[in-house]
């Protein structure tokens, strides 16, 4: 069979068994879809995404309202852009919508089937997220490992002050994304991961960043299920080959700490790892230790370091409000001093400067899509089973029904306002909500303050030869996360 043959049959396949799905669907489902654009034959709605489907989708919903319907090739997706339905979505029907529908590339390795992600909220997924809970995430747990992200704080500052001595540039998402793998690291199983320098540390971020860039990127297949096993981008290969990369690299760390168990302790979370899987029924195995290690170093490093670059950015472009932050920090530990954790409450503007970025920045505009497990009825329209959900965050912080002068970067807005990222304000809710909100959000709030305030205490930034304030780009190059197109880079200087 020729080319175009194949092709042929495979579309006529297609479009007969979206009929059939439609015809059948329309028999079951008794409510009204929410409003949307109406659907080609075949593609549906896939050419309304564009390359920046956040922020179509938040045109469309100005046009449709805050919960619009798609269907995107087979898919059924319900757009969310408000705090209300947000907040109906996420909490009150917080159950039957904490279900995902794993993408392709996620099936390698089997990815899917243990991941923390990509599981449905069921007993596995519980076990998961309470180890993390308990062995990771608590308070007393992230106040033991302080000491050991101290260290990577000091490796930044020394970094940066290196660039100021030789008067070169710092990439900032660069230099984040390394500090973020080396807090991580250091939390998770006390070594250091990345260096600024060296090439093995290289090989490790672009493997990450490779990961996310798979799970990232549009995938037909993901649309039209029958072609998984075609793989027409080959994303699922790529993705395989980095899962390939990190897991040779996490076996090595597992088997070096086996060895050394009897002589030295460390009290991490590889240790408590390792001794649900050495008792005499194993808790975990040793693929599901691997596969969480993949899940916080996918989830964590890109949204952490994008974060801060995207901070850095608005910070740079309001050259007013980059002193106010420094002064801040100066006030409250000193001229050359390090900052610590527990300096972070006494830090209000800081704090604030994090929120408004996160409000205009969110790491993952659309949270990681959710999918409803019966047909509800939301906002007096019918959310088939099964269907997508997008929750708009991008949208609902840019909205001028919840923020005055939305395209502001105004940290002030958030002094006088009670509003916190932690899920229970649903105007600002970066981390999402609800059963399924971020774990690692006790740990990424440090880091983030952390980083940020190490670039700006001890220096000063200065632009590129020429480059104007309201010249730096601002363009987001969309992915499963949303970091700048263009690196930010600045000139330190030491104060
Ligand atoms: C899930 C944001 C840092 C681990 C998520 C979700 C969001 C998010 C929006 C999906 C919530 C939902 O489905 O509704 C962020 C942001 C971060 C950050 C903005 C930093 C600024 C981290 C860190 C870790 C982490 C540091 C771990 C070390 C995870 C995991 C999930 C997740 C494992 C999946 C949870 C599940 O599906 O049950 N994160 N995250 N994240 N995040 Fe984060």
């Amino acid at each position: 069979m020729d080319f175009l043959t194949f092709l042929l049959l495979l579309l006529s396949i297609i479009w007969i068994w979206i009929l059939f799905q439609t015809l059948n669907s329309k028999h079951q489902k008794s409510g009204k879809l929410p409003p949307g654009p109406y659907p080609f034959p075949i593609i549906g709605n896939m050419l309304e995404l564009g390359k920046k489907p956040h922020q179509s989708l938040a045109k469309l919903s100005k046009t449709y309202g805050p919960l619009i319907y798609l269907k995107i090739g087979c898919l059924d997706v319900v757009v969310v852009s408000s705090p209300e339905i947000a907040k109906d979505v996420l909490q009150k029907y917080d159950q039957v919508f904490s279900s995902r529908s794993p993408p392709s590339a996620a099936m390698a390795k089997e990815h899917d089937k243990l991941s923390m992600v990509w599981l449905p909220a069921e007993n596995q997924w519980r076990k998961l997220r309470r180890i993390c809970k308990e062995q990771m995430f608590s308070t007393p747990r992230l106040d033991a490992s302080w000491d050991l992200r101290r260290e990577k704080l000091l490796i930044l500052s020394d970094y940066v002050n290196q660039c100021s001595v030789n008067g070169r540039t710092v990439k900032i998402g660069e230099a984040a994304l390394i500090t973020s793998l080396n807090l991580m690291s250091a939390t998770l199983f006390s070594v250091e991961f990345a260096d600024f320098n060296s090439d093995s540390s290289q090989e490790f971020k672009e493997v990450v960043w490779g990961v996310m860039e798979c799970i990232g990127t549009p995938n037909i297949a993901d649309y039209f299920p029958v072609l998984k096993y075609y793989d027409p981008q080959g994303i699922l290969r790529r993705n395989k080959v980095y899962f390939d990369k990190l897991f040779a690299i996490f076996d090595g760390i597992i088997d070096e700490r086996l060895k050394s168990r009897g002589t030295s302790v460390k009290n991490d979370l590889l240790d408590a790892l390792l001794d649900l899987n050495q008792k005499l029924e194993p808790e975990l195995s040793r693929d599901d230790i691997k596969h969480l290690l993949l899940d916080l170093f996918g989830a964590g490093a890109d949204t952490t370091s994008s974060t801060v670059e995207w901070a850095m950015t608005e910070l740079l472009r309001n050259p007013e409000k980059i002193i106010k932050a420094r002064n801040e920090l100066r006030d409250v530990i000193g001229m050359k001093k390090q900052i610590q954790e527990s300096d972070i409450s006494k830090l209000p503007y800081l704090q604030a400067v994090v929120k408004e970025t996160f409000r205009l920045h969110p790491a993952a505009p659309l949270l990681v899509p959710h999918k409803a497990d019966v047909d509800v009825e939301i906002n007096g329209y019918l959310v088939p089973k099964n269907a997508q959900i997008l929750v708009n965050v991008w949208a609902s912080g840019r909205d001028s029904n919840n923020w005055l002068s939305p395209d502001l970067f105004m940290p002030e807005r958030f002094l006088d306002r009670e509003t916190d990222f932690q899920g229970q304000d649903f105007e600002l809710i970066p981390f999402g909500a609800g059963r399924r909100i971020c774990p690692g959000l006790p740990l990424a709030r440090r880091m983030v303050h952390l980083m940020l305030a190490t670039l700006i205490c001890n220096f000063e930034w200065k632009l590129e030869e020429g480059l104007k304030l309201e010249e730096i780009d601002m363009t987001e190059r969309y992915g499963i996360t949303l970091p700048k197109a263009i690196p930010l880079e600045a000139f330190p200087i030491k104060l």
